[in-house]
């Protein structure tokens, strides 16, 4: 396969890489800074692996200069950050933290002075505990401390800040969180999972009047995680499972973001662990945006199973060889099909794929290099696939990836390795791969 080319993407596309607060910016006891979920989460024993915490991560908070001159020197023109919101408001609401915006303010200074275009995410899972003390996203008030988050961020960096993402994959901070216990706050509550749901969504629609007003040329979006669904055989019972599992994965956040309300068939399977919704709350969800934000890394196969909750559908194992480091089948194909569908069922506008990336074990040979070939061929590949939807006529404004360092990637510590630039946890020795020379090669030419 001939490589992509930089210049068969239109001359304003989108090159990024993408990071998250409570990944890389340790300093977790600095400057005002409190708790979120996650610290708490860390805490306690058994949830991360290696009983791993982020309190130090990649010291991003101090070394961030180092760190944007890695993507200058890469050479991507994007760069998507999110803001830690206990250092902004360490209450959840309340007193705002002068400290921790000053931050933000010299983060987004650095990019614009280095000609790289700030792409700034909300909510990337770091709750204020403080918050989740009066009962996190299942507590409705949650969306509207949400709304002082957004207000307290866009008034400082609205001038400078063009692009906004109110959430990354609510699948994750909601369903994984609230319900399947192996994200913070690790609760295994399906109806106060579905709640949070419906809240992180309606915050979503909260949110963007108060950007639209404080950044007057503001670009809003939200990032979903949205996976292909396959049925694991050809029976008719897994064919119905696979249309309940996209219902749950997929739709459920698709359609009331683009007008049509919560599925009917999986508000049905849900029973009575459906939301309890407000009137006017529909509308305010699917206030219009103006991109959509794709994380795209693996699909997903599923069977029928009646004793799984939510939506009885079980996600099965595939014979497929080629897979990252972290099981996930790689297919780049699904990315091509899935921003196809996107645009045929639900005309969302330009979209962003916000993250799509690989782990694998990288290691530093004899000369201090990391020959990470299979990363290149997964984002060579995925780039690829993005081009084929465009060919295809679907609007795709840029492309980031997961993530310019390695970091602490969640319940796996720092055992997964997401990075372009590789991270040595002891001395915090940043090291290009190969995938960040070859991604640098191929912005350059
Ligand atoms: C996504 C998350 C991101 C990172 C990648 C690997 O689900 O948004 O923070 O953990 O997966």
């Amino acid at each position: 396969m001939p490589n992509p080319r930089r210049s068969q993407f239109p001359a304003d596309f989108r090159w990024g890489l993408s990071t998250s607060a409570f990944q890389v910016e340790g300093a977790a006891n600095v400057d005002g800074r409190a708790a979120s979920i996650w610290d708490t989460f860390c805490a306690e024993p058994g949830r991360i692996r290696g009983g791993a915490t982020a309190t130090q991560a990649c010291e991003h908070y101090d070394r961030s200069d180092e760190d944007l001159s890695l993507i200058k020197t890469i050479g991507a023109n994007a760069y998507r950050f999110s803001v830690s919101w206990p250092r902004i408001l360490p209450n959840g609401r309340g007193t705002v933290n002068v400290a921790g915006l000053d931050f933000y303010d010299r983060l987004i200074d650095g990019l614009i002075e280095r000609g790289i275009d700030p792409w700034l995410t909300l909510y990337h899972w770091d709750l204020p505990q403080a918050l989740q003390d009066k009962g996190g996203w299942p507590n409705r008030d949650t969306a509207f401390a949400f709304e002082e988050f957004a207000d307290a961020v866009s008034r400082r960096v609205g001038d400078r800040v063009r692009n906004w993402i109110t959430h990354n994959e609510p699948w994750c901070s909601t369903i994984k969180g609230y319900f399947e216990g192996e994200f913070a706050p690790g609760l295994k509550d399906l109806g106060a999972a579905i709640q949070s749901t419906h809240h992180v969504l309606l915050s979503h629609g909260l949110a963007i009047p108060v950007l639209r007003q404080n950044v007057p040329q503001a670009l809003c979006g939200i990032a979903l995680s949205l996976h292909p669904i396959f049925a694991a055989s050809e029976s008719e019972a897994d064919h119905a499972a696979m249309v309940r599992h996209d219902g749950i994965r997929n739709r459920w956040f698709l359609d009331p973001l683009y007008g049509s309300g919560y599925p009917e068939d999986i508000l049905a399977e849900l029973g009575a662990s459906a939301p309890t919704i407000q009137s006017g709350d529909i509308d305010i969800i699917s206030t219009p945006t103006d991109f959509l934000g794709v994380n795209y890394y693996f699909r997903e196969f599923v069977a029928d199973d009646a004793k799984e909750l939510p939506v009885r559908t079980r996600v099965t194992e595939t014979a497929a060889a080629d897979r990252t480091g972290f099981n996930w089948e790689v297919y780049p194909e699904g990315l091509t099909d899935l921003l196809q569908r996107l645009e045929r069922d639900y005309r969302p506008g330009p979209i962003v794929v916000t993250e799509n990336g690989a782990t694998y074990p990288d290691e530093l040979d004899p000369e201090g290099a990391i020959k990470d070939s299979d990363r290149v061929s997964f984002i060579r590949r995925h780039i690829d696939a993005l081009h084929l939807a465009m060919k295809g006529g679907v609007d795709v404004k840029g492309y980031f990836v997961w993530s310019l360092l390695d970091n602490f990637e969640w319940a796996e510590g720092y055992s997964k390795r997401f990075g372009l630039v590789h991270v040595d946890f002891q001395t915090q020795k940043r090291t290009m791969k190969d995938s960040a020379k070859w991604y640098s090669e191929f912005l350059r030419n």
